[in-house]
């Protein structure tokens, strides 16, 4: 049988002695939705890359319908018709969007481009394919979401017969998802061969006809979707089984440590948070709930003097910090984890050490007689590496070379190396593996029992109604519901999160 796509022997090493994979085959069906999944560095992003045309392979053959395949570059690859969507995407924001999809294959009238036959071509395919998105929208508009279907038509557009999507839904709402969803079963029945990178297996088994299974660079299994379970796939990637249960706390909340005040932050057009009041104690995870954008983000960075505010206070360990700088919140005694571990949670270039040391340098251990020590802070970072279970060459490397699941998890260590009395988490675990999932929540939830206060924000509702022991819900920049996390459901947390409005069976996920 002629496989749409086939990989043999792929060797891909880097600098440094990594070898990121070793020897790995990928045999994909045309029609067939595959799913590639494995732990964080288990290879997976640069296995597609290399199907991309991003990476030349050290060795190893690529075969797409059955014609042997050398690419030098992505172009190469879309000739042969295979199209990726990356992880961060590739559009230009002053461009419109029917503009950023013909890029470079553009359609043209006289010499110069034809926006209207763009425009026209983009709805099509858009129409054909249930991808919502207006050609005519500027790219700096446009929400996250609806980038990554441009992404797609840009796929589509050039033709691709394989559509390579890495961890697609990191960054999707459940609904978003679930249209995404229906747009592959879309593809699929179209004849077109999916490869899908995700971390969460429900939508492996939801939406997969096969899994490909990979651990450090190696294939370790090749599953029929319906005959496996996730017990079974998470097996194959972890080597053991993982519960996602987490202990109840230990003991009965203390005293606030985090007051906010009828906060108020503004926005575009109208308050990005509007009139916020709550308090997490000591001893207590309080989870904020709601549809990304609905100024989640605004609160979490008010609380870090990352933003201004119109209104409202905040104390932290009892310290007025309302007018403070971030500096002064994070001595009275907060902590970070950005949603954004590139830009604010982490410096690319710098290694390791250097990234694990940032908030710490300004006090002991790693300060000795007001003097930075070096090797205190490699001290640190070995052992947070190892704490964590990073998969990193040495605490030198620099953290922009390391995967999506290895960076949030140097970003996830070093805020709670801290130990301060309040964290702010924000999507703690978005992009990490399943069992890396397990021992970030068992660290939050020591964190604590040791009487530590957390606010967490995150858009996978099993995360916060585990975790939290109340759970505040956010629509439209305001809390429309307080309720202890024995009373909270899903299907009651959703309806909230939607503003009230019952949720038909339709619109659940
Ligand atoms: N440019 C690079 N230089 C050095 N090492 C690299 C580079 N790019 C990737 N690596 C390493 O290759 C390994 C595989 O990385 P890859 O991005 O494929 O992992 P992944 O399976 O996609 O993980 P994740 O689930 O975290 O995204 C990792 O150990 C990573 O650190
Ligand atoms: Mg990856």
């Amino acid at each position: 049988m002629v496989h749409e796509v086939e990989m043999r022997a792929i060797t891909k090493t880097f600098p440094g002695g990594i070898i990121a994979d070793d020897r790995v085959d990928l045999t994909v069906n045309k029609g067939e939705i595959h799913a590639l999944m494995g732990e964080n560095g288990a290879g997976k992003s640069i296995l597609m890359s290399i199907l991309a045309g991003v990476y030349k392979p050290d060795s190893g053959v690529i075969k797409v319908s059955g014609k042997e395949r050398k690419f030098s570059s992505p172009l190469d690859a879309i000739d042969a018709g295979i199209g990726m969507v990356f992880q961060s995407f590739k559009l230009f924001p002053s461009l419109i969007v029917a503009e950023n999809v013909v890029f470079r294959a553009e359609p043209t009238k006289h010499g110069l481009l034809d926006t209207e036959a763009a425009v026209a071509k983009v709805a099509e395919i858009a129409k054909r394919y249930g991808l919502h998105v207006d050609p005519r929208a500027k790219v700096s508009d446009v929400p996250v979401g609806v980038l990554q279907r441009v992404e797609i038509i840009k796929a589509l557009y050039r033709n691709a017969q394989v559509l390579i999507l890495d961890e697609p839904t990191a960054v999707l709402t459940p609904q978003e998802t679930k249209s995404l969803f229906e747009v592959l079963r879309t593809l699929k029945a179209d004849g077109r061969t999916i490869i899908l990178i995700t971390h969460k297996l429900s939508e492996v088994m939801a939406v997969s006809d096969r899994v490909t299974v990979l651990r450090d660079g190696r294939n370790v299994a090749e599953l029929i979707t319906a005959e496996s379970s996730p017990a079974e796939i998470t097996r194959h990637m972890t080597g053991r089984d993982v519960d996602l249960t987490t202990p109840s706390p230990k003991n009965a909340p203390g005293k606030p440590v985090l007051e906010v005040n009828e906060l108020t932050v503004p926005g575009l057009g109208k308050n990005a948070v509007n009139n916020v009041s709550f308090s997490v104690r000591e001893g207590e995870i309080v989870g904020i709930a709601g549809v990304a954008g609905n100024g989640q983000v605004e609160l979490a960075e008010a609380i870090m003097g990352m933003r201004p505010l119109s209104n409202g206070a905040v104390k932290i360990a009892g310290v007025d910090c309302t007018n403070q700088t971030i500096a002064t919140r994070r001595d009275a005694g907060i902590a970070y984890i950005p949603e954004d571990r590139h830009g604010v949670g982490s410096a690319g270039t710098a290694s390791a050490t250097d990234n694990l040391a940032l908030s710490h340098h300004r006090r002991t251990p790693l300060l000795q007689n007001g003097l930075l020590s070096r090797a205190r802070m490699v001290e640190h970072a070995q052992r947070l590496i190892k704490q964590f279970g990073v998969k990193i060459a040495s605490h030198e490397t620099a953290v922009g070379t390391l995967s999506g699941g290895n960076l949030q998890k140097i970003v996830v260590a070093r805020e709670l190396a801290n130990h301060t009395p309040l964290l702010i988490a924000e999507q703690p675990t978005r992009g990490v593996d399943i069992g890396s999932i397990e021992s970030i929540h068992r660290e939050l939830t020591e964190y604590r029992d040791n009487g530590g206060a957390i606010l967490l924000i995150s858009a996978e509702l099993s995360e916060i109604m585990s975790l939290s022991s109340r759970i505040l819900v956010m629509f439209e920049g305001e809390i429309v519901a307080d309720l202890p996390s024995t009373e909270a459901t899903e299907a009651l947390l959703g309806m909230h999160m939607a503003g009230h409005k019952t949720v038909t069976d339709a619109e659940r996920v």
